[in-house]
């Protein structure tokens, strides 16, 4: 088996390659990343040397590089991880989220249409359902739940899962698409909530929560997800979506909280901040379906997998304090320099 994985060189994609080549040591794993500035090669570094592995590094949106290596490598499974993930900059720059995670999806099929395929999987989100209200903790997110976006994120992925299922019934390209919650884990983009937090409170620095802090999120081991994507390229159905998440559903404020608590800072570094605009305030999965037809359940429960992520950021401090050494600052600068304080009361 032959397996491309986009954006392998990002945080869960990376973690998905090295599921693979530890669950499958005769499958060939095929990284394509255009490393963005969230993605890094140094993320890859151990397993740069294992002879089923290859990265090659392009655009997704590269058709003409696209179908050359198609040609070349004759894929059996593809798995486009790649995208624009993050939420706040996509609300400040919305075109690249579109170019990336639709035009670089479409091409990515026509490639797959043209060579030859046995499976097209899109890692798409949980957030193409949009937000659940706080007070009606009864409702969760199925795959039958409605497309209903909030960011220009959320909309490039619902896009893009559009397309999947119109490539599906129009031209029968096998695919599945994962819808996930929130993951954490190692590898984490500092630019994200549990990561920023960590790297934040071992620097003592402020811990900047969007307004009050009650948005609920449903988070998820990272190599969980992984599992379940493994999962549903075997054995999932085609043309298929799979929601995947752990009823572990958590306020912001407890997470940073909790943060502090596991490193010994004092919660007096919390700051409340602007919040983001059209943020979304619950999050909650139903994996009623992956469990019931490919027996998939979360293994690492969270108080297990934040302590094991914390540990890992105090292990690993090459690999992020390099990463917001540089342009990251820039990036810090403009998101938090301008954000108003905020009393909560
Ligand atoms: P990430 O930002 O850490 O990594 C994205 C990777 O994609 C990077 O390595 C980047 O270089 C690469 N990339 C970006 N544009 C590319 C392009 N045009 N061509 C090739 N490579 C490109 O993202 P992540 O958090 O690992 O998310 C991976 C996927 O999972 C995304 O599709 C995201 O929407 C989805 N997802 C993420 C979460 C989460 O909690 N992080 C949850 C559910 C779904
Ligand atoms: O639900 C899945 C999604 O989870 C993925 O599709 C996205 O790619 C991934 O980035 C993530 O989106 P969120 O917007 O939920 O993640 P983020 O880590 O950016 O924020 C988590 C929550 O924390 C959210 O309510 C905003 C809040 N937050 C975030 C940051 C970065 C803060 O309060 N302060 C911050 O500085």
């Amino acid at each position: 088996m032959t397996v491309i994985v986009t954006g392998g060189a990002g945080f869960i994609g990376a973690n998905f390659v090295f599921h693979m080549l530890a669950a499958y040591p005769s499958y060939r794993v095929i990284c394509v990343d255009k490393l963005t500035y969230a993605g890094n090669l140094s993320t890859l570094k151990d397993v740069m040397g294992n002879s089923n592995f290859r990265f090659v590094k392009l655009d997704i949106c590269d058709r003409e590089g696209m179908y050359k290596l198609f040609k070349e490598e004759k894929p059996d499974i593809v798995i486009n991880f790649a995208a624009e993930s993050h939420v706040d900059r996509s609300i400040e720059n919305p075109e690249i989220f579109l170019q990336t995670n639709i035009l670089g999806t479409q091409v990515l099929m026509d490639a797959c249409r043209k060579y030859g395929i046995q499976r097209y999987h899109q890692v798409s989100t949980d957030e193409v359902y949009g937000d659940l209200p706080l007070d009606r903790p009864d409702l969760f997110f199925t795959e039958e739940t409605p497309i209903h976006t909030s960011s220009p994120y959320s909309s490039s992925k619902a896009g893009a899962d559009l397309l999947v299922l119109a490539y599906h019934r129009t031209y029968e390209l096998p695919v599945t698409i994962s819808r996930c919650s929130n993951n954490y884990g190692p590898y984490h983009f500092p630019e994200k909530l549990i990561p920023l937090m960590i790297a934040n409170a071992l620097a003592d620095k402020p811990l900047p929560v969007y307004g009050e802090g009650l948005n609920v999120r449903d988070w998820l081991y990272v190599e969980d997800h992984c599992r379940a994507i493994d999962l549903i390229i075997h054995k999932g159905r085609v043309g298929e979506v799979y929601n995947v998440g752990g009823h572990n559903e958590m306020k912001n404020i407890d997470i940073v909280k909790l943060i502090c608590k596991e490193l010994g800072k004092p919660e007096s570094l919390i700051t409340h901040v602007e919040d983001r605009k059209g943020h979304d305030m619950r999050y909650a999965i139903d994996p009623t379906k992956i469990h019931n037809e490919l027996g998939w359940l979360p293994e690492t429960k969270f108080a297990d997998g934040i302590k094991k992520t914390i540990q890992w950021y105090l292990d690993n401090k090459d690999w992020w304090e390099e990463i917001i050494s540089g342009e990251y600052q820039n990036y810090y600068k403009k998101m938090y320099g301008e954000r108003e304080l905020i009393s909560i009361g």
